[in-house]
């Protein structure tokens, strides 16, 4: 029989506590709270999106799919820094699909008051879908620092 250590009792036992108090947390954030992982969700070239396609000029912006179901496109740009659109217009209770990607350097999606908040790489597409249940003025920011203009970065979403 292994002699152990009292001390080294309490530790084996404050792990155990703390894997099961983390992965409590992990499944109540998961399936109570509603957080998704961000993905990947397509690539494109950051060279020629702008050009045709989901992220041309004609695209950007919100599109209604369904009643009470859209789809925004959403591109952020350094020099100037700033995202396009900077402002969209829903109604109260749309479920939002956001796809938003960088045509330059690492930036950040974040909408306050949401759980959304994505990180953006040039090449890759973010995808995170929301729900507007109230109405209000939504601001958006870059959430990642990504050079002098960085304060620069935000646009809002108008909910009415
Ligand atoms: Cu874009 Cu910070």
């Amino acid at each position: 029989m292994i002699h152990i250590h009292l001390y080294e009792k309490w530790w084996i036992g404050l792990t155990l506590l703390m894997l099961v108090v983390l992965s409590t947390l992990i499944g109540v954030s998961a399936f109570a709270s509603g957080f998704q992982v961000p993905q990947p969700w397509a690539r494109v070239d950051p060279n020629t999106l702008k050009d045709a396609g989901s992220f041309s000029e004609a695209n950007l912006g919100v599109h209604e799919l369904a009643p009470g179901k859209y789809e925004a496109y959403i591109l952020a740009q350094a020099s100037p820094w700033r995202f396009y659109p900077s402002e969209i217009t829903v109604p109260v209770g749309a479920t939002v699909t956001f796809y938003v990607t960088s045509a330059d350097v690492q930036h950040g999606f974040r909408i306050k008051d949401t759980n959304i908040n994505l990180m953006l790489l040039p090449g890759q597409v973010s995808k995170l879908t929301h729900t507007f249940d109230t109405a209000g003025e939504f601001f958006y920011v870059c959430s990642e620092y990504c050079g002098v203009g960085h304060q620069n970065m935000f646009g809002k979403i108008i909910v009415k």
